[in-house]
């Protein structure tokens, strides 16, 4: 089948959260038997990390999870925004860069991955590049927790799918 709904996630450097959030969502679409209609893809604001895998923090954090990081940062396309239906930023700071580089009359429709927190009440996933150990793990939980928003927003997009 194939994939009718396509996702791609955005942070700044593409080497921790969006990674991550690929990563964690892969895994809640396979648990729920979807990862077959949705595709999702990540990348960056900048394209300093380019070619680069995840950071080995995030990859460390990620893996005591069960969660293996294997996308490589590039960054974000002008053709993305056609490409894709939903792009989740990560940060307020994404989402204003993300409405600047969206050409005009693109379809992607941008939001951001706090919106479909189910339990926590954050307003953003925080950049962990700069931080300790605890950054990483509250990007995790944030992605776990918006993970399953998001999930719950497709299946009530996709009705006949499930
Ligand atoms: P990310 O984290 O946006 O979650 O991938 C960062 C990675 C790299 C940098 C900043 C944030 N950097 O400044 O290089």
């Amino acid at each position: 089948m194939n994939p009718s709904y396509k996702i791609l996630f955005v942070c700044l450097g593409n080497i921790c959260r969006s990674p991550s959030a690929e990563a964690v969502f892969r895994d809640t679409l396979q648990k729920a038997g979807m990862a077959q209609q949705i595709e999702i893809d990540s990348a960056g604001i900048i394209g300093y990390h380019e070619g680069e895998a995840a950071d080995a923090r995030m990859q460390r954090h990620a893996a005591q999870r069960g969660y293996r990081l294997t996308s490589i940062s590039r960054p974000i396309r002008a053709t993305d925004f056609d490409r894709f239906d939903l792009v989740i930023g990560m940060d307020d700071q994404n989402l204003r860069d993300l409405r600047r580089k969206m050409p005009p009359r693109s379809r992607a429709k941008i939001c951001k991955m706090t919106d479909f927190c189910v339990h926590r009440s954050a307003h953003e996933v925080p950049d962990p590049y700069y931080g300790g150990a605890a950054g990483f793990e509250q990007v995790l939980d944030l992605l776990e927790d918006a993970s399953q928003g998001l999930l719950q927003h497709l299946q009530s997009l996709l009705p006949s799918e499930v």
